[in-house]
Parts: structure tokens; sequence; C-alpha cells
């Protein structure tokens, strides 16, 4: 069999974010943020975007699994020293932002919140593992979603950048990678994880989203700026979610329809972070569909002053896109759409698994942008069965994991630069699109459950020693 040839000093590791491991949604003086009103199960979307949606919490009504999530803010130290066994060089983790500032708009940051952070990143070091932090992976104060219209409204970039410059300060002898909003391009799908509020009619949509991606790139470019003269060692990246679009077939209207998908979900946000200006494929879209963005004076040159370091990206499947398709075509389960490619097979989920697009996804971003990549999220959501000797043999996730390393040492020999490897949640957690926590993607099983009930127990699965080898051999052994 093939080896593959890893960097020396590849940063393998797992990802994860704050509010889908933390709990303690209410400990510690936290504040509610938008994750913290997210009902668990299959329909958590249809509840957040049905027209009485409040963004309160009605415990007597619904379950949210957020809440206490698989607690790792009172068992980091056993889940860090679980990652250290499988030897991780890296882990990525996010700080929420209303631990640090519970509404966001507090001129004093809550110093229990520093903290714990403290306590977290001081643990992962005696362990040997370096800390890379997503700034904000969805989880934006619910009361700057409530009361200022999330980041529709430009207030809100000033409190971000009290928060970064806060975070990076405190910080700075402890964390060197960082990364600023997760998958920023999500929220063209589902702008109330990412932007901090809900569209309810498709025609109301052009306009506040686009006028709050502007908000957010300019935050994006103040917390890239704030962390270079604050942690000059440092690196920033951006971070996209990844699908490299197809075309159904060689219609050259389908081929060309592609493309537009492509333009619009996989290079507007990484442009604009990554060259420091909006590309030419948007001045068209921004006059179809009557968006008119205001910008301040000097937004221009900030962006161009705030370019990020690398771009970390997550892939989990590829889309195929026809400019006409019907129903029955429409791929199922994943909200970036597209039609059934029907040369792969789906998740339980209905995500297509396509490892052969993580190697063009690594090519396609290389070959534009030359600058490193790093694969922040892979991996595969399963129901796993714990036998009755407690074992879990999750070969299926290992099959999915091992053919998708071999893609990234392939786009390695390609001439891509790569810079590691942290697959999507390293520990089982609370999916993000849906609540549950039946979608596992760890290595190591938490016992807890869709409707709330579990003890917590943390258990190494078959893919715990899989990827512990991986790690020894820096991928040689796959
Ligand atoms: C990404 C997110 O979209 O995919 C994560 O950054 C998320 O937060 C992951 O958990 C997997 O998605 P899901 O919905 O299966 O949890």
């Amino acid at each position: 069999m093939k080896t593959y040839q890893f960097p020396e000093g590849f940063l393998w590791g797992g990802a994860t974010a704050a509010n889908q491991i933390e709990g303690g949604y209410d400990v510690g003086n936290k504040g509610l943020n938008i994750a913290d009103v997210l009902p668990g199960g299959k329909e958590r979307y249809d509840i957040l975007l049905s027209p009485g949606f409040d963004f309160e919490i009605h415990q007597d009504q619904y379950y949210y699994p957020n809440h206490e999530a698989i607690d790792f803010y009172h068992r980091y130290k056993e889940d860090i020293g679980l990652f250290a066994e499988m030897g991780f060089k890296a882990f990525r983790m996010s700080i929420a932002w209303t631990r640090i500032f519970p509404n966001g708009d507090e001129l004093d940051a809550n110093e229990e919140g520093l903290e714990f952070y403290d306590r977290v990143f001081d643990e992962l070091h005696k362990n040997g593992i370096e800390p890379v932090v997503t700034i904000s992976h969805y989880e934006m104060p619910l009361h700057l979603v409530k009361e200022y219209g999330g980041w529709r409204n430009r207030e809100v970039v000033s409190f971000f950048e009290r928060y970064v410059k806060t975070i990076f300060h405190r910080y700075k002898n402890k964390v060197k990678l960082w990364m600023t909003f997760n998958e920023i391009n999500s929220s063209l799908f589902m702008p109330i994880q990412g932007l901090g509020f809900a569209i309810q009619q498709e025609e109301d949509k052009y306009q506040p989203t686009f006028q709050a991606y502007h908000h957010q790139f300019v935050a994006s470019a103040i917390a890239v700026k704030a962390c270079h003269e604050i942690i000059p060692e440092s690196k920033i990246g951006c971070m996209i979610l990844f699908a490299p679009v197809y075309s159904f077939d060689s219609n050259p209207e389908n081929v060309m329809y592609a493309l537009k998908e492509e333009q619009l979900f996989n290079y507007y946000c990484a442009d604009v972070q990554v060259r420091g200006e909006y590309p030419a494929f948007m001045k068209r879209y921004f006059k179809e569909h009557d968006i008119e963005l205001e910008m301040l004076d000097g937004d221009k040159k900030l962006l161009q002053e705030g370019i990020v370091d690398y771009i970390g990206f997550s892939y989990y499947m590829s889309r195929t896109e026809k400019k006409v398709k019907s129903v029955e075509e429409a791929s199922e389960g994943n909200l970036i759409g597209g039609v059934r490619n029907p040369f792969l097979h789906a998740s339980d989920w209905g995500w297509e698994i396509d490892p052969e697009g993580l190697r063009i996804s690594l090519n396609k971003l290389y070959d534009r942008y030359q600058i490193p990549l790093f694969v922040v999220e892979n991996g595969l959501g399963a129901y796993d069965k714990v036998e009755e000797d407690g074992s879990i043999n999750d070969d299926y996730r290992i099959d999915y994991l091992r053919e998708h390393i071999k893609a990234a040492g392939e786009a390695i020999e390609d001439g891509v630069e790569l810079m590691g490897y942290t697959s999507w949640g390293c520990i089982d957690m609370v999916s993000a699109s849906t609540g549950e926590f039946s979608k596992r993607y760890g290595y190591i099983y938490v016992d807890k459950h869709d409707d709330g009930s579990g003890t917590l127990e943390r258990k190494k699965k078959k893919s715990f020693f899989w990827y512990k080898d991986v790690i020894a051999t820096n991928g040689r052994k796959l």
C-alpha cells in the first residue's frame, strides 16, 4: 500500500466548538448565546425559521442539548488527557464570546470566563497540545441578536473588537493560532447561526445578509490586524465551509451554473479575507439583487490591511449542481443543496461521501490563493453502537477518515501547502445542524442521548486506537 509523506510538524488533532461541547451554559456568569435557544432534533431549523420564533428558552416545550452538551466545562482535564493519549499535536476549540462578555456590549470582561480558558490552555500545553482557537463559532451573544439585530448592525463591530482585543491580550502567551469566523460563508444558507438573524422571506434576504457580511469582513480585518500587533508571532486564518461544486454534466449551462455557485459560496468570503477586496463577480451579483453596501471611509483600506495568514476550512462533501432541478433529484439532508451525484454514496444524514473532493478542494484553494491551508474539520457523522463488552467498532468512520487523509496526502504531493488536519468532533458532541447527540463524529464515545439521558461517561472507540497510530507515524500508517 502506498505511504504518504506529511510534513514535519504537521498539526494532527481534532476540532470542536464551545457551544457544542462545554455545557455550563449559565455557569461562571456566562450570558446566553444563539446556540442556547436552539432546540434539539432534526426540526431545529424549522422551529427556528417559523414566524413565531422568539429567541427565548421554552423548557416546557423543547429540550436544549447545548445547555449541558458533553460537560467539557467540568471535564476538560479528562478529555484533554484522552486527546494527549491519541498524540494530538493540536486541538481546535472556540471561545464562547458570552463567557467573556455575557451580553456582548459590556465594557468590562468577565474574569471567571477568562480564567476558564486560561485553565484549558494551560492543560493543553501541559499535554504538549497546541490550541487552535476560533474566535466566533456560531455562538453570538443573544443580547446582540435581540437588541441589535445581529451583524446587520455596525455597532456590533466595535463590541467584537473589544472582545478580540481582550482575548489577544489575555492569551498572547498561550495561543498562537487563531481563526476569525467559523464557516463564514455558511450564512449564505443559514444566516441565523453566523450572522445572528433569521430570514423568513426569500426576497428580504439580500440587503441585510450582505450588509451583515460586510460588517463581519471589517470585524475580521480588525481582528487580524490586532492579532498581528498584539501577538506578532501568531498566525490568524479565515475559516470557510468548502464544498467543491461539480457540474452535473457537460451541458455548458450547467457548467456555468456550477461555476457561479462556486464563486458565490466558495470564493466570495475567502476572496475578501485573503485578497483584501471584493471579487469582481460580486459587482454583478450586487446589481442584480439590488444590494447597496454601506461602507465607511477607510473600510477598503482596512480590508487590505487585515488579510489572513492561512485558510482554515471544513470539508465534508462535494456538491453537484444543475441549473434546473426537480425535487426528486435534490440531494437530501445537507443544507447546501444541489442534486444527487450518481457516483457517490451518502451518510445516514444525506451528506455525500467524496474523499477525492478533498483533494480537489485543496488543489482549487491552493491554485487560487497560494497561502497555507489547514483542514480544520472533516469527519463522518454516524450512529454508533456500544457492544455488550463495551467496545465500539466504528470501522465505517476509520474508512471515511483514512480515505480523506489519503486524499490530503495526494494533495500535498500535488504541491499544496497543508499545515494540519483536525478532524471534526474528535469527541462526540451536539450536532450543529440537528442538535442530536446520536450524530456522532468522535474517537471518544460520550454516553449522552437525544432525549438528554446518559451518564456522560467517555469510552474509546476503535477509531481512537487507529488515529493514535496515524499520528504516531505522521500519517505513514493509515
Ligand atoms: C460544521 C460546523 O458545519 O460542521 C460544526 O462548523 C458542525 O459546528 C459540523 O458541528 C458538523 O455538522 P453537524 O451538523 O453534523 O454537527
